[in-house]
């Protein structure tokens, strides 16, 4: 039996869509129902329901976005450092593996080949490289597994959110039974207030960068393939390959969707952090060679946005 742990949430409910399909059974159960943030009562449901793999998808992610995490401060450490950390020591008395549900967003920026020369840039919008990304992507590379987060509260600044996912990440080095499986940016074909791809639709003004971004279905899928291919365990960067810029996205919802409407832009970060945004955002490119050297493959992102769109399910 599989326990998932915020089946309720956006990227929990992608894990139930995917276990129902795989015929997995699975209990899916809420905060309303059991306390699962208690150790005694978490380590008894997993004896009682006989769990032989947890799934952490709750966490506090801030709603309407990460800059509620600047004034919930205690509910973002207890959502996303506390509860991972409960979970962890529940799964190891109990024997069993587990997974946590990560995050790039400790990350900043990109590996920038120059000439031979390979440097981190935490902020690829800057003038001369926003140029050289648009024209060159090749020079691009993204962070590995292995590469230190360099959007903690150790390297600051960071929004609270992000430092706190990795500080989850630091808490949980030592656990050698779980997985940490790290999303991006989701998306898919559902329009709705936390797919990417409406988002940037109902924004009054977009935020140019560059990111890797996940397809939420693709996650779940290549998530659920990792355990059940019996991948090593350990950290997993689990974005569609590639990275976009802002605009290219723009670009295909404006085709795809058939929408005339012009998209304006901040023009600068000095615009954006004073009318729009108050935690600092992470923009940053993932390597994920390591996921596909396991044996699981993912589309790449840009034809996962194109999927979408092409398949697009307006609210209305
Ligand atoms: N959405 C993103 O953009 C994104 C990106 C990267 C990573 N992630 C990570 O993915 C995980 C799930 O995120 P999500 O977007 O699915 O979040 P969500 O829609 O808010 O769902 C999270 C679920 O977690 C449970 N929960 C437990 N403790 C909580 C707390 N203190 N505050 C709020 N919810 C709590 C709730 O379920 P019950 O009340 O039913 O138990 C809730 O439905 C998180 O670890 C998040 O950091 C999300």
């Amino acid at each position: 039996m599989v326990l998932l742990l915020g089946g309720s949430g956006y990227i929990g409910s992608a894990f139930v869509t995917e276990l129902h399909r795989r015929r997995i059974p699975f209990l899916s159960i809420s905060r309303a129902e059991v306390n699962y943030s208690c150790f005694v009562t978490l380590r008894r449901l997993l004896k009682e329901a006989k769990v032989s793999f947890l799934i952490n998808a709750a966490g506090s992610t801030g709603k309407p976005n990460v800059d509620i995490c600047e004034t919930n401060q205690a509910e973002a450490l207890l959502g996303n450092v506390v509860l991972p950390k409960t979970v962890s020591d529940a799964c190891e008395v109990a024997g069993i593996r587990w997974a946590q549900i990560s995050s790039g967003c400790i990350y900043s920026g990109a590996f920038i080949n120059d000439n031979g020369v390979v440097r981190v840039e935490k902020n690829l919008m800057c003038p001369p490289l926003k140029k050289l990304v648009a024209l060159r992507p090749e020079v691009v590379s993204g962070y590995r597994e292995e590469d230190p987060p360099n959007f903690t509260f150790h390297d600051l600044p960071c929004s609270f959110y992000s430092g706190t996912k990795a500080l989850c990440e630091e808490v949980l080095a030592h656990d050698v039974n779980a997985y940490i499986w790290r999303l991006r940016i989701p998306f898919d074909e559902f329009d709705g207030e936390r797919n990417y791809l409406s988002k940037l639709q109902r924004y009054e003004r977009v935020y140019e960068n560059v990111n890797s971004i996940t397809h939420r279905g693709d996650f779940a899928r290549a998530c659920l393939d990792l355990w059940c291919g019996h991948a090593p365990l350990g950290t997993y960067n689990v974005t569609n390959p590639g990275f976009v810029m802002t605009h290219e996205v723009v670009d295909r919802i404006k085709r795809i969707l058939n929408l005339s409407r012009d998209f304006s832009y901040w023009q600068n970060d000095e615009d954006f952090y004073r009318y729009a945004a108050k935690a600092p955002r992470s923009n940053c490119v993932l390597d994920t060679s390591k996921l596909k050297a396991a044996g699981v493959v993912m589309r790449p992102v840009m034809e996962a946005i194109e999927d979408s769109l092409f398949n697009w399910r307006s609210a209305d």
